[in-house]
């Protein structure tokens, strides 16, 4: 038996892989389950990027390698998407460089700034990737604790408070998935001081700031954050693109390049027909942004009424594409969507798979129709 590498032993398959495969028996036996479990979005994206994608799979040069930081079009796009959206000012040339979706940008920041036994702060409840990426290059996670009593933001005493001296990387994510909580006014500006005075990499990780929320920020329009902060930001949900695989990250050129090492040893350049279509979904106007939330907020009431049918609390300000919501009582997470699965046919997230401070929560996806979701309303009722 050839034995895999010592570094499997660090992690395990991701949850919903193994879940899924639950799910998927089930319906191939015939249960009529409702997904409420993933953030895949349902919703088509717009439709000049499908023609765009179209057209590209026929332009003489689409089948050829890509260039290893994207076309030239599609930084430029990027960087006026953040100019006009964020007021974030970037250089298209030097601070820019698309990746296929954020998730991979977790690995190269990873790969490029963590050496074995360096420490990460990473957000207790959080996105599972942080960990387990940070586990793969031989690095230490360190929790830091999020509480409703404070919003789902970081408590900057008790970060103070910890052991930063290994410290080399944070990775933050406002909107923050899964509660949907968004940044106050001072969070940035306080993160991008804690990161200078602790010569800390902060990485906001923001695939969530145009849905259902009316004021996108970022972390790089603090003054003087590109010295310490980087931006990862996606398409998938933004533009319902996951299957594309589009994201990218930004931040200071030094930066850029060191991941920019990395990546142009692990792919050689995004298919050219999803760059076009890429190119097509940054210069979308407002009104695509207020179409596809009047479409959630639909969805978001419905999953409120399911909530509440489950007797369920949850924050009516908060955003994104998920209901985080808080169990009746002192129910266990993972026993609940279990329970809820076997009697309703319904599968949600438990909040433990994001740390043990998702104990007692559960999230609702909003990619469900109102039909689909109307009809889960109905089964707990
Ligand atoms: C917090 C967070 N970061 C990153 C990702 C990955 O997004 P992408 O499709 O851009 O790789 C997700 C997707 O679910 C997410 O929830």
């Amino acid at each position: 038996m050839i034995e895999a590498a010592n570094r499997l032993l660090t992690v395990e398959e991701y949850y919903f892989s193994k879940k899924l495969r639950e799910v998927n028996f089930l319906i191939t036996s015939g249960k009529p389950i409702i997904n409420l479990g993933i953030g895949s979005p349902d919703l088509q994206p717009p439709q000049r990027v499908v023609e765009a994608i179209k057209e590209g799979l026929l332009a003489p040069n689409a089948h050829k390698y890509q260039s290893y930081q994207g076309l030239p079009e599609l930084r430029d796009a990027m960087a006026r998407f953040y100019e006009e959206h964020f007021s974030v000012s970037l250089s298209a040339t030097s601070e820019v460089l698309p990746l296929m979706g954020s998730k991979e940008g977790i690995m190269h920041i990873s790969m490029a700034y963590l050496n074995e036994g360096d420490a990460v702060l990473i957000p207790n409840p959080g996105y599972p990737t942080y960990q387990s990426v940070t586990k793969l290059v031989g690095a230490k996670p360190v929790f830091y604790e999020l509480d409703a009593a404070n919003n789902w933001l970081p408590d900057f005493e008790a970060l103070e408070q910890l052991d930063l001296s290994k410290v080399k990387l944070m990775w933050v994510n406002y909107p923050h998935m899964p509660t949907g909580a968004l940044p106050n006014t001072y969070l940035f500006e306080e993160l991008v001081a804690f990161a200078k005075r602790h010569g800390i990499l902060i990485v906001n990780d923001n695939p969530y700031s145009f849905i259902l929320n009316d004021a996108p920020k970022s972390i790089l329009s603090v003054a003087g954050a590109k010295e310490v902060c980087l931006e990862l930001n996606s398409l998938s949900k933004t533009f319902n693109m996951a299957g594309w695989r589009v994201g990218m990250v930004v931040g200071d050129s030094e930066h850029i390049s060191n991941i920019l090492k990395v990546k142009s040893n692990m792919d050689s350049g995004m298919f050219y027909g999803i760059q076009k279509g890429a190119i097509e979904a940054l210069k979308c106007s407002d009104m695509w942004f207020v179409t596809l939330n009047s479409v959630y907020k639909q969805r978001r009431d419905l999953v409120w009424q399911l909530a509440d049918a489950l007797n369920c609390t949850y924050d009516k300000n908060a955003v994104g594409l998920f209901v985080w919501a808080k169990l009746p009582g002192s129910e266990n997470a993972e026993a609940y969507i279990d329970s809820v699965l076997k009697n309703n046919h319904i599968f949600i997230t438990p909040g433990t798979i994001f740390g043990s401070k998702g104990e007692g929560y559960i999230r609702f996806s909003l990619c469900a129709s109102n039909e689909v979701l109307e009809e889960a309303i109905k089964r707990v009722r």
